[in-house]
């Protein structure tokens, strides 16, 4: 009963505008209606998801319940992405809602962001059965979508929580120990964009000795942003 009136709830929240109703803060949710996203933009992104709801013979669309493509404002100049949805994000339809999701929240808020000054996407739009980490073939079978979400929203700075999206996105080779809280230059499609990579906040829950390092690069984020 009580389960079936808070999926009627997610339901209404994404009828209309959910980011709003989330938001509490009278001045934030003022900001929200007022994204003037570029019509290019905003054509740009439906289609994109448009494109990843018409995938065939995909098993992880197959088992989810809802599309995770994105939450935050497009015309954000810091773009996020993580691995994959969890089950919160699967019943939500949103990216970082669960448990991880929180502690990201605190992350950005220790350097005055929230989701209204950020843009977050994952690499994978499907939640993977059991939470597992996606496959190298499913990972090849998304790139294609992520690096066309990066370009569509052309961000300066973007952050890459953890090494799925490391891997994925700048090189197989490469160990997250090694290479975060370096900039590197890198270019997606027409985006010329400074990535730096960090923790994924489930790793800094199970590990949370690393928030130290964690810290240095919210604060290179911190610093970068107010060099834009
Ligand atoms: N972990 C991720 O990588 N992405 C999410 O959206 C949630 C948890």
């Amino acid at each position: 009963m009580f389960k079936n009136k808070s999926l009627k709830l997610i339901e209404y929240y994404k009828f209309i505008n959910h980011n709003l109703i989330y938001n509490n803060k009278a001045i934030n949710r003022y900001k929200k209606d007022n994204f003037e996203i570029p019509q290019d933009k905003v054509k740009n992104l439906d289609l994109l998801k448009k494109r990843i709801l018409s995938l065939k013979n995909c098993d992880l669309k197959k088992h989810a319940q809802n599309i995770v493509f994105s939450d935050g404002n497009p015309n954000s100049r810091i773009m996020l992405i993580g691995e994959a949805p969890g089950a919160n994000e699967d019943q939500e339809g949103l990216p970082f809602v669960g448990r991880a999701g929180q502690l990201l929240d605190k992350m950005l808020s220790a350097i005055e962001l929230d989701r209204n000054k950020v843009y977050i996407s994952n690499i994978i739009n499907y939640r993977p059965p059991d939470n597992r980490r996606p496959s190298e073939e499913e990972i090849k079978r998304y790139l294609p979508f992520i690096t066309k979400h990066i370009e569509i929203i052309n961000p300066k700075i973007l952050v890459l929580l953890g090494s799925t999206a490391m891997n994925a996105l700048i090189g197989k080779d490469i160990v997250i120990s090694k290479m975060r809280g370096k900039w590197i230059d890198k270019k997606f499609g027409n985006c010329m964009t400074s990535v730096i990579i960090t923790f994924h906040p489930a790793f800094l829950m199970r590990q949370p000795a690393q928030k130290k390092m964690s810290w240095i690069d919210l604060k290179m984020i911190r610093d970068k942003k107010k060099q834009l």
